[in-house]
């Protein structure tokens, strides 16, 4: 970590409020939050390596929310797709899975899948680009694929997401060939208002779908796969193969309840104040990807050195005791600097234009 990474953290961690991300909450009040929920939801009992409890409860209430006959609850969305891929793989006898060269797998998590699964990762489309039909059917030997997965959104891209009619020829044009399709949904619940469909919707275009619990509903850590039961019965063994299956799991699964029930009905206010700012910036001459964001999170590009722009950033925290945006880091151009924007519910008592007021101080002494 550079020194000005160092001294970006710090000032963000001095901070009393925020615009980006979630507001800060410490270890303490995490845990008297965690409390005051089991007793208000009921949750009296541990559950034991998954089974009942907080993580019971989850599940059943995942599954109806989702509309998928099981959910299954795992510590980390790693995992849970590891887990996912290596079923439809065993089932298939096929190790060759099709996903976006942006997703997770081949982006974040250190080539482990390969190494660890031996999925052998085809390209389904290369950089800014949603997966289409004709993507799929241009894969040779598509028919013999383990699985397909889509990311919704592809958050490499600037959290971007196909259309309805995109998104709903793709998966008709999996099931026409016969292959399983899975969903990164890290950021399902993000993604809702750009379909406007209701959740059950969605999830019925796959086979399986893996959401998480600590991005937009801010809990501790977690994710869960929902799919049908035996798929579901063959994900329990394989966490347990992984390690996976702890002997309690309570205060995950009790911070993703809460996430269920105090942030997921504020999601769409986000979505929707994410996009207020981000046509206040285009005003002001910023360019995003993608514009109009299609979430709540977007890539906010300027003319300018990212350090000098993240030096400012710093001065201005530590002033204003607000932490208006992340690190701004080289983008591929040059000359340009960029920031992932992602708004949650802190930023909803703010005023968009005031915001955009900030950023456009921030970046001005190296706007072109
Ligand atoms: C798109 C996507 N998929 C998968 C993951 C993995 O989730 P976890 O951190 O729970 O392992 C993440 C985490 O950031 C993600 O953004």
């Amino acid at each position: 970590m550079s020194e000005l990474d160092e001294r970006f953290r710090a000032a963000a961690l001095a901070c009393d409020d925020t615009v980006v991300w979630h507001a800060r909450r410490g270890p303490a009040e995490t845990m008297t939050l965690l409390a005051a929920a089991a007793e208000e939801l009921g949750i009296d009992q541990w559950d034991r390596y998954g089974e009942d409890g907080a993580v019971g409860r989850l599940e059943t209430d995942l599954a109806e929310l989702l509309g998928k006959p099981a959910a299954v609850f795992f510590v980390s969305g790693v995992m849970a797709q590891q887990a996912v891929l290596r079923v439809w793989c065993e089932r298939r006898r096929s190790w060759r899975v099709a996903l976006p060269d942006l997703a997770h797998q081949l982006r974040h998590e250190t080539d482990g899948p390969r190494l660890l699964q031996r999925f052998r990762f085809e390209p389904l489309t290369e950089g800014w680009e949603t997966a289409t039909a004709d993507h799929l059917r241009k894969i040779p030997g598509v028919g013999d694929l383990a699985a397909a997965q889509l990311e919704l959104p592809l958050r490499e891209a600037g959290c971007l997401l196909p259309s309805w009619e995109e998104l709903t020829a793709f998966s008709a044009a999996a099931r026409e060939l016969g292959v399983p399709l899975h969903a990164d949904g890290a950021r399902l619940w993000e993604s809702q208002p750009h379909f406007d469909r209701p959740l059950p919707e969605i999830t019925a275009l796959f086979d399986s779908v893996y959401v998480s619990f600590y991005k937009g509903l801010r809990a501790m850590a977690g994710a869960a796969v929902v799919c049908d039961a035996g798929l579901a019965a063959e994900l329990r063994a394989w966490r347990q193969r992984m390690g996976g299956t702890l002997f309690a799991m309570t205060p995950y699964a009790l911070s993703a309840l809460v996430g269920l029930r105090d942030e997921l009905p504020r999601v769409r206010e986000s979505v929707a104040w994410a996009a207020e700012l981000a046509k206040e910036l285009v005003d002001r001459g910023f360019r995003l990807q993608p514009d109009p964001p299609h979430t709540n999170t977007f890539l906010l590009f300027a003319d300018g050195d990212p350090d000098t722009i993240s030096e400012r950033v710093v001065a201005f925290m530590e002033k204003q005791r607000i932490a208006p945006c992340g690190r701004w880091r080289p983008a591929l151009a040059p000359g340009v600097a960029m920031t992932e924007v992602t708004i949650h519910a802190a930023a909803l008592d703010k005023d968009p234009a005031t915001v955009a007021g900030w950023y456009a101080g921030l970046v001005s002494a190296d706007a072109g």
